[in-house]
């Protein structure tokens, strides 16, 4: 895992974005798999710049997100399609039609989930993948307990991430959160051939510390990533403030990114 320590969040994002910009660049067929949260929205947003200074293409792109709340429509405000929408889809030229969120609202939720991972598999299996992680050391909504090797399925929300969330909901109030969520599994997500993990803020901190340093184990779901051979974290020196070897692993990332 190469730990990228950046002064700002800003500075973080501009060279996540970079990497994402580059890879689309040299394979206009890249498969991203892609996260909501506020973390992303700064590396949205630059990746938005590039399309605009038309450095890059998403015309080929094929994106599928993480997760989407059980119960909300694609128009709700605060589903994770609305929100992709908004935040990036509008922004760069990708198809629409290219771009997948599991359906909060299908019927049959197995059979979503299953042929998710299956359209997932047909384009080949996602090449680089966003994430950002929870207070509770989530990767998706791959809460504490969840087997590291688990699929795409129907999930709980902790209490934690119920209030973490709440923020954005009407009022904030903590009832409007749904408590379950369609998500890759945490196995689905470590079959990407590139992450890409954003953290900024104090409130990661000991996320982070549990991903970098601690054990693998899924009471840290992003622990997982310690067994992933091409795993990238960004953060701020907030999010990183808590890293045993902080300053070993942001010279290592920065002499590896230089090469
Ligand atoms: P956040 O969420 O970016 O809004 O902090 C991250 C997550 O829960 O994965």
């Amino acid at each position: 895992m190469e730990i990228v320590v950046c002064k700002t969040k800003e500075e973080a994002s501009r060279k996540a974005a970079a990497m994402i910009t580059a890879a689309v660049q040299k394979n206009p067929r890249t498969v991203l798999g892609l996260a909501t949260g506020s973390t992303p929205v700064l590396m949205y947003t630059e990746m938005a710049k590039a399309v605009k200074a038309k450095k890059v293409s998403y015309k080929q792109v094929k994106s599928w997100n993480l997760d989407e709340y059980v119960g909300l429509a694609g128009t709700h405000d605060q589903s994770y399609r609305y929100f992709m929408n908004k935040n990036l889809f509008e922004k760069i030229d990708i198809k629409i039609s290219n771009t997948h969120v599991l359906n909060g609202l299908a019927k049959d939720f197995a059979k979503e989930c299953a042929s998710y991972e299956a359209a997932i598999k047909k384009a080949g299996g996602i090449d680089i993948q966003v994430l950002g992680i929870g207070s509770d050391g989530h990767i998706a909504f791959n809460e504490p307990g969840t087997s590291l090797s688990s699929r795409t399925s129907v999930v709980y929300l902790t209490p934690s991430t119920i209030k973490d969330n709440a923020r954005l909901f009407f009022k904030g109030k903590e009832a409007e959160v749904p408590t379950r969520a369609l998500s890759m599994g945490v196995g689905t997500i470590c079959e990407a051939k590139k992450i890409i993990l954003l953290a900024f803020g104090k409130g990661k901190a000991d996320a982070v510390k549990g991903m970098v340093e601690g054990g693998v184990s899924q009471f840290c779901t992003a622990s997982a990533l310690q067994l992933h051979k091409d795993a990238w974290v960004f953060c701020d020196e907030e999010a990183a403030s808590k890293l045993k070897l902080k300053k070993y692993y942001a010279w290592r990332s920065e002499t590896i990114l230089g090469a």
